[in-house]
């Protein structure tokens, strides 16, 4: 394996995943908006020839892709606009290329009844984003045997210019002193992009296929999640407030008790779920 092509490059896992393997393979980076670096190559997913001749030129071993609709109103809002970024990039992609693939998906494909869900639960999608998702994962599978997709659940980090991160939101909003809402339930195990990166590293060497798990160590819920923040970062907690899923009246229906049970990929690659305080306490270290 030398050649790893990532669409999606330039987003917060991207980010960390970029530095976890850019010491033992060649990385090409896409970027949709704007490159992060020199050598990124600028592609939309949704432009099916410049993904063939990007393709062809850069001859991969292996894609890893995260070029996704992240913004799960957005995705609500424009369905058309979801599908054709989450599931078209993946048909553009195995209609052309026959490696293997590893796709990025999420625990939004179930429906937040009894959640961390395994492997083998029935997925049961309540919104565009989780529909969508879960067709691109039918659809990976399919078409490649050697694939794997890898579900993941809300991924944090503290990188400057990710929107995607709630680490980001909740450290800027206290640090302006602004008083934030944050739901109490809905439950999660929400991941440090830098753990997720070593699992898709040991992946690559285990060269696994089909549908894993994986979510840090504590399933919580966003409010507790949102406290820890304030804890490690010595932020004021007062300003944070509880608030529940319904008093939002968001656009796209969120499950509820969610997350994921990674026990099979715990096993599967030998590795042990960190908890938040030790990935925000790693974050924190870094900052100084
Ligand atoms: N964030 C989470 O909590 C979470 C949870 C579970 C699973 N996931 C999955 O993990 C993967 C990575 O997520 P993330 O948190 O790193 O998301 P992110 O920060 O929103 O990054 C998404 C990336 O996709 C790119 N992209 C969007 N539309 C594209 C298009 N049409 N063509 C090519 N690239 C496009 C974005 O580029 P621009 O910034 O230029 O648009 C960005 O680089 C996604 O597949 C996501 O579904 C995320």
């Amino acid at each position: 394996m030398k050649t790893i092509l990532i669409t999606g490059g330039t987003g917060q896992l991207g980010r960390s995943l970029r530095m976890m393997l850019g010491s033992k393979y060649t990385i090409i980076s896409t970027a949709r908006s704007k490159k992060l670096a020199e050598g990124d190559i600028f592609l939309d997913v949704t432009n099916s020839m410049l993904y063939k001749d990007i393709l062809k030129i850069t001859n991969p071993d292996l894609v890893i892709n995260l070029a996704a609709l992240t913004n799960v109103d957005l995705c609500e809002k424009k369905p058309d606009l979801a599908y054709s970024i989450n599931v078209g990039g993946i048909e553009s992609l195995v209609s052309v290329f026959d490696g293997p693939i590893i796709h990025i998906s999420t625990d939004y494909v179930f429906d937040g009844k009894d959640g961390p869900n395994k492997e083998t639960d029935t997925a049961n999608p309540l919104n565009i984003y989780g529909s969508s998702k879960l067709a691109s994962e039918n659809l990976l599978l399919e078409k490649s045997k050697d694939s794997l997709v890898i579900r993941a659940n809300v991924l944090y980090d503290y990188a400057s210019g990710s929107s995607a991160s709630f680490l980001n939101w909740v450290i800027n909003s206290l640090e302006k002193e602004q008083e934030i809402n944050v739901v109490n339930d809905q439950w999660s195990n929400p991941t440090w992009t830098s753990s997720l990166a070593i699992v898709i590293d040991r992946c690559i060497e285990k060269r696994l296929n089909g549908i894993i798990h994986w979510g840090d160590g504590d399933w919580i819920n966003r409010f507790d999640f949102a406290i820890k923040i304030a804890d490690v970062f010595n932020l004021k907690k007062s300003l944070i407030k509880p608030i529940e899923t319904s008093e939002l009246a968001q656009i796209a229906t969120r499950p509820l008790k969610g997350g994921l049970d990674s026990r099979l990929a715990q096993n599967t690659l030998n590795l042990e779920p960190p908890t938040i305080e030790e990935c925000l306490n790693t974050i924190l270290g870094q900052q100084k």
